[in-house]
């Protein structure tokens, strides 16, 4: 099941930073995302198995835009589709606000991402150069059908 993090404890805050360290090597700080999340500008939702988080989906309110933060799944838990079911639940809720787009940027190299995030009707809409320290990044772009 995915649930939302709307609120956030520091407690909590640890467990995604400790998540995203896992899966990408780098995190932001517990109490940047405890703060995000309380302040609103940021919504976390997370895919939990035997009571361990196991996958996570954040996104940013960047005026009449989102911008997704991050997705990851742990190694172990890939390609069951859990990704596909925070991006289905993510999208659900935001259709029923007003928002306009959803952007992102990923690693150019990380085809397995474009993949999925093409799979969910991102077009490629260009291209930043040096994004990362060590690669450029790919910028993708969806529109939000509102209901
Ligand atoms: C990208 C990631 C989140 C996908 O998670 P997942 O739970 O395995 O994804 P799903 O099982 O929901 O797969 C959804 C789609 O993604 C694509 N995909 C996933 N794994 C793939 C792989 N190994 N090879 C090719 N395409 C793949 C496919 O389009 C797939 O749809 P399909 O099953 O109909 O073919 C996961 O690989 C991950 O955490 N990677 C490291 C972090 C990362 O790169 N995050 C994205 C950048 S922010």
């Amino acid at each position: 099941m995915v649930s939302i993090v709307s609120n956030c404890d520091l407690n909590q805050a640890k467990n995604l930073s400790e998540l995203e360290k896992k899966i990408f090597n780098t995190s932001w700080d517990p109490s940047w995302i405890r703060e995000k999340i309380n302040n609103q500008n940021a919504i976390y939702w997370i895919k939990k198995e035997n009571d361990e988080i196991i996958g996570y989906l954040a996104i940013q309110f960047t005026g009449v835009d989102i911008e997704i933060l991050g997705l990851g799944v742990l190694q172990n838990y890939r390609r069951k589709g859990y990704a596909s079911d925070l991006m289905v639940t993510m999208m659900d809720y935001l259709k029923q606000y007003n928002y306009n787009k959803i952007f992102l940027e990923v690693r150019d190299s990380n085809n397995v991402a474009k993949a999925l995030y093409s799979k969910f009707n991102f077009n490629r809409s260009g291209t930043r150069l040096n994004y990362y320290k060590d690669e450029n990044a790919a910028l993708y772009e969806t529109s939000i059908n509102n209901e």
